[in-house]
């Protein structure tokens, strides 16, 4: 039951993910690229496989939705140890141990194409790695990695390539009851909090008040290179 609910939310997100995120490359104002999907917690696929089948019918209505593509990163062995995590018994190292291949497998079977970039947060987001991803920036981006300590790490690498008014989505708030002191919502507060950033996160009205969706604002809208407010007319 539990697990249903869960795939039908996650479907639910999804879906009005790329409706939006398609519909805000349509503006004529204020104006952005479409983006990309990255996913940070892989585990087997099932989340990429869904993202991908969804991606290829909402392509029906939306075309330009053929050319968001799909990005994977996790350090396929796992859930890291973290010191900096409280002692939930619930996240073992190790745990959803799900290899490279194995998910390359799961994912093509279903002719899904994928790119992965494989490793330990800590030692794969790095300043070089957000360089190159600029070139393909997110604005699709899905975060179930469980732990406060990788999804502050996710959340700080994003913050120099994410595009304006991006959608994030976390898988694991209520994992841990939406508790401010812990897992993912102590991460988003943390982030909220620095000054040193391009942007912040506030909940999206796609979330319906779920407290699981959440829009990327940027701080410095006149000075952002990525932050347009040209029109289509004057291109
Ligand atoms: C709950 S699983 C993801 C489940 C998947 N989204 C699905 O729908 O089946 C969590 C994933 O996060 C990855 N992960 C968590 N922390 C990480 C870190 N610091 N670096 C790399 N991968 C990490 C683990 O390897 C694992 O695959």
């Amino acid at each position: 039951m539990n697990r249903s609910f869960h795939a039908i939310s996650q479907l639910w997100y999804f879906r009005n993910a790329l409706t939006l995120q398609a519909n805000i490359a349509r503006k004529k104002n204020r104006i952005r690229e479409l983006g990309n999907y990255y996913e940070f917690g892989t585990f087997k696929g099932n989340s990429l496989i869904t993202m991908g089948n969804l991606k290829r019918f909402f392509s029906i209505i939306y075309p330009e939705l053929d050319s968001l593509a799909l990005f994977s990163f996790d350090s396929f062995e796992g859930l890291p140890k973290s010191e900096l995590d409280h002692n939930d018994p619930v996240w073992q190292k190790g745990q959803f141990f799900g290899s490279l291949e194995e998910v390359k497998k799961n994912v093509s079977s279903y002719r899904i194409k994928a790119k992965y970039i494989k490793g330990f947060y800590s030692e794969s987001l790095t300043e070089e790695l957000a360089i190159e991803m600029s070139r393909f920036p997110p604005s699709i981006i899905f975060i179930d990695a469980d732990l406060y300590s990788s999804t502050i790490q996710i959340l700080k690498w994003l913050d120099k390539i994410a595009l304006p008014m991006s959608t994030y989505i976390f898988d694991d708030i209520w994992a841990t009851g939406n508790h401010p002191e812990l897992g993912e919502q102590k991460a988003i507060i943390e982030y909220n909090s620095l000054s040193n950033t391009r942007g912040f996160l506030i909940e999206s009205p796609i979330s319906l008040g779920s407290k699981t969706i959440f829009s990327f604002n940027i701080k410095n809208t006149l000075s952002d290179p990525m932050y347009s407010l040209r029109t289509k007319d004057t291109l």
